[in-house]
């Protein structure tokens, strides 16, 4: 069984996938943490993001895998636990660029394929729904409007212990989406067999009992 959740960022899809996940004993992976984790790189290594072959070879050069704590999902890259170093303001600025090298997303939706093969998957991401799942039995589309989109975003990041400028933050985001919907490959898109939830006035668990609602009704 596979199952897609793609949408904006700040929509709640790692929160519901993860709590999706967990109800179902399945597999959860979350692709936009893989895409932050080579920015994460290319930012130490201080490689120009603009060189879309320093930033292939990154690619075809970096491990990353999960490892599921008792609570959380750590995120493994080249033997380091970088989970919370993703989060940061300047990989959020700067993953949507590294994100827009075909050739990069080659690398990793090889990856994800391989990841979700032969098990029962809860995925999240942008392009899960028409690239790497696109056989997957269920594709949700989650959305919220921008103020709460923003509002979620700037409420995680403080709690990571980051100040933060609640209208930077909405800028940025809003920026990121922009550049994810436009890219060639791997777009941010409703698809035709998207089932579109807007969370904007749901809780966590209203999500998930509706998803976990037309799962079960079939
Ligand atoms: O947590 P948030 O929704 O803000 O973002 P994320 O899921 O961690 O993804 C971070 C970025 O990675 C996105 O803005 C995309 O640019 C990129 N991404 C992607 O291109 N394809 C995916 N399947 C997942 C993420």
């Amino acid at each position: 069984m596979k199952i897609a959740i793609d949408g904006p960022a700040g929509a709640g899809k790692s929160t519901l996938a993860k709590e999706l996940s967990r109800k179902l004993g399945y597999i959860y992976i979350d692709t936009g943490a893989m895409y932050r984790s080579l920015t994460w790189k290319a930012l130490q290594k201080n490689i120009n993001l603009e060189d879309a072959q320093a930033l292939f070879n990154l690619a075809q050069n970096t491990k990353i895998h999960f490892r599921n704590d008792s609570d959380n999902q750590r995120v493994i890259c080249d033997d380091m636990d970088i989970s919370e170093e993703i989060r940061s303001p300047q990989v959020s600025g700067a993953v949507s660029r590294v994100a827009s090298y075909q050739e990069v997303r080659k690398i990793m939706v090889n990856q994800q394929q391989a990841m979700g093969r032969s098990v029962s998957v809860v995925m999240d991401g942008r392009d899960i729904g028409e690239c790497v799942l696109p056989d997957a039995e269920y594709k949700f589309f989650l959305t919220a409007n921008r103020e709460e989109r923003a509002r979620r975003r700037t409420e995680e990041l403080k709690l990571q212990g980051y100040s933060v400028n609640p209208e930077l933050i909405e800028k940025d985001m809003l920026q990121r989406d922009k550049d994810d919907m436009k890219r060639d490959m791997g777009a941010l898109k409703i698809l035709d067999d998207s089932i579109v939830i807007d969370t904007s006035n749901l809780t966590i668990d209203q999500v998930l009992e509706k998803i976990l609602s037309i799962i079960q009704e079939d």
